[in-house]
């Protein structure tokens, strides 16, 4: 039976970490896969992590189940975290959250529950955009549609992007980065976001909101301002969280779909069905990673640890953009990294074609995204170098 299945080509983000680590160039550079990567080029596990651990490891008297919807006091720091001033609205019975694996598991659960609602639903998301975003809506059986996002000489193109939103379908939902877009790094203003916002109030779209970098596009606080502004203009959105960046947890898988709902009525229906979706899925999520999340984000001392190491991170990406723009100066290389300048986050894209990516391969050990995109972390002062000569004899 098993003869009639089709191969699949294996998954691009992932399978480029197996083959790097495979790779035995002197030089090679990682800057594929999102992982947030320190000066020595590694990922080591966060400091509140570690006491964090600890204390669960500790304190924990047993590993019975917890409910379809995972951990409350987990899936209720996450909330107030999020919504903060507006945090009466969880009062209100209008926000709740639902505990999922990783941030992919949020974004499934979400297109699952569209996909319930009205199966005729239209999906736009960003072009370029986090590629699993259209395999998993795809997957679900919806359409999706891209608005532009990028320019064709790589730089952000705003008014594409507000025009091609001002002709989408009333009613159809639109996936927006809540912060370090992935892969552009390219933000909104606070101001564009007032204008996409309002005209999604204005086309009753359902905007569902990825947030798989909260704080390390700029920093804790100014990453979820998107969510005030939404509550302010609209009734109705969705949050798909992700811990495994911001506190460094991969593969434990930690995240949450979080639901803004009209009123508690709503709210009730949605989470009927998400404990459904979730029972018929995997059951009940598991517990380890988010009492480590829980952990720290109720602790004084392990959430202000937190804020400290997500900032040092924050400004260690900022100082290695600029490292980049200097080392491209210096090689006369600058315009293939212009678009640097104005992007935030782990991830950027270079102007390459996927010849050039290729090359960078297989003869400089240098592996990025096809697309051209690169985890920015990547880069240290022992590699910049490098990497920049080798792009640049690419060019001549
Ligand atoms: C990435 O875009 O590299 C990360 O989000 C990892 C993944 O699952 O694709």
């Amino acid at each position: 039976m098993f003869e009639r299945l089709e191969m699949i080509p294996p998954d691009p983000i992932l399978t480029l970490n197996q083959i790097f680590n495979q790779d035995n160039h002197p030089h090679k550079i990682d800057l594929g896969i999102g992982l947030y990567k320190n000066d020595s080029g590694t990922t080591p596990i966060m400091e509140c992590v570690k006491l964090a651990e600890k204390h669960v490891v500790h304190s924990s008297k047993d590993k019975i189940y917890k409910g379809s919807n995972g951990l409350d006091s987990f899936c209720e720091n996450l909330i107030e975290m999020l919504f903060q001033t507006n945090i009466d609205l969880k009062e209100s019975g209008r926000v709740s959250a639902f505990q999922t694996i990783g941030g992919t598991g949020a974004v499934r659960l979400s297109a699952e529950i569209v996909h319930r609602i009205n199966i005729n639903t239209e999906i736009w998301i960003s072009n370029p955009s986090w590629d699993n975003h259209k395999d998993i809506f795809e997957h679900v059986g919806l359409k999706v549609n891209f608005y532009p996002y990028k320019s064709s000489f790589g730089d952000f193109n705003y008014q594409n992007m507000i025009e091609c939103i001002r002709k989408i379908p009333q009613g159809s939902i639109i996936i927006l980065h809540g912060c370090g877009h992935n892969p552009t790094g390219f933000d909104l203003t606070h101001d564009q976001w007032i204008e996409v916002i309002t005209l999604i109030k204005e086309l009753n779209l359902l905007p569902i909101i990825d947030m798989a970098y909260h704080g390390l596009a700029k920093g804790i606080a100014e990453d979820r301002k998107v969510i005030d502004i939404l509550v302010n203009f609209v009734d109705e959105f969705f949050v798909t969280y992700s811990c495994s960046k911001n506190f460094g947890l991969y593969r434990d898988r930690v995240g949450a779909l979080i639901i803004f709902c009209k009123d508690r009525k709503s709210t009730a229906k949605i989470k009927s069905q998400l404990s459904r979706l979730t029972r018929l899925n995997i059951s009940t999520p598991a517990a380890h990673g988010a009492l480590i999340v829980n952990q720290i984000l109720s602790s004084k001392e392990l959430k202000s640890l937190w804020e400290d190491e997500i900032t040092h991170m924050n400004t260690r990406i900022k100082a290695t953009r600029c490292m980049l723009i200097e080392a491209g100066k210096k090689h006369n290389t600058q315009y293939i990294f212009d678009n640097i300048y104005n992007g935030v986050g782990l991830f950027s894209m270079l102007e390459l074609t996927p010849v050039d990516v290729e090359l960078l391969r297989n003869e400089f050990g240098i592996y990025l995204l096809e697309s051209g995109r690169i985890n920015v972390s990547g880069l240290n002062h022992d590699n910049v170098t490098y990497f920049v000569s080798s792009i640049k004899s690419l060019k001549k």
